[in-house]
């Protein structure tokens, strides 16, 4: 009986939302307004097009087609630049200790991310090889919290819905889960992630002996 594990990348892998924050920031600053760290909460688990919609909304700031294309490209070669130097030391406590326990149960482990630079980031940090299924930005045209690419990462595993877990930073990304069936796990403040069925501050809170929970048959 496998369970599926799957993992949100920014927030819960690696800590990049700060890098997303601050190559936002960088724009709104250039387009003469503020971009705050409150605003940017919104931003988790949301795609890069719907996220630059969210700015020009918060600016008030008129586009055109063209423009915007323009803005969501220099919005990522910000954030690229940002990651360029990126390496293990980024990736965020206890990850590794989860991942490890998870493979040495033979548990099949997917990411299910909102983001295009997903491999890439997986590759930096050396944590790509622990991935039997990787399902990012680029596969998807549903975002989260639309329950689209946590389904399309529980069918490459072989698995029902009911058979995954999903661990999220993002309230969209719980909620996605929540819509899919899967147990929903949220790490970060239990205050902002009410939607999880679980909430960790982080992967140290968490033991293997609730990881081992999660692999009994529920009824
Ligand atoms: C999500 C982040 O994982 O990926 C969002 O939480 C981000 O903040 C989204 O906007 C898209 O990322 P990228 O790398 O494709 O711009
Ligand atoms: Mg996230």
């Amino acid at each position: 009986n496998k369970k599926g594990f799957i993992f949100d990348l920014d927030g819960v892998i690696v800590d990049t939302a700060k890098y997303h924050y601050l190559a936002w920031k960088k724009l709104a600053s250039k387009l003469g307004f503020e971009f705050t760290l409150e605003q940017n909460e919104l931003f988790k688990g949301v795609s890069r097009k719907r996220c630059l919609e969210i700015l020009l909304d918060i600016g008030g700031i008129k586009w055109s087609h063209e423009q915007f294309e323009a803005w969501m490209t220099a919005k990522n070669e910000d954030y690229l630049a940002q990651i360029e130097e990126m390496d293990e030391s980024e990736i965020l406590p206890d990850v590794q200790r989860v991942l490890q326990h998870l493979k040495a149960k033979e548990m099949p482990i997917a990411l299910g991310s909102a983001s295009k630079n997903a491999i890439p980031i997986l590759k930096k940090v050396k944590l790509l090889d622990f991935f039997d299924v990787v399902v990012d930005g680029n596969q998807v045209s549903k975002a989260k919290p639309d329950p689209e690419v946590f389904l399309i990462a529980a069918k490459k595993m072989g698995l029902t819905a009911n058979d995954c877990v999903v661990f999220e930073d993002a309230v969209a990304g719980l909620q996605a889960a929540n819509k899919a069936g899967m147990i929903s796990i949220g790490i970060g403040d239990a205050k902002v992630l009410f939607d999880a069925q679980y909430v960790f501050s982080n992967f140290t809170e968490m033991d293997n002996s609730f990881l081992n929970s999660l692999l009994i048959p529920q009824e």
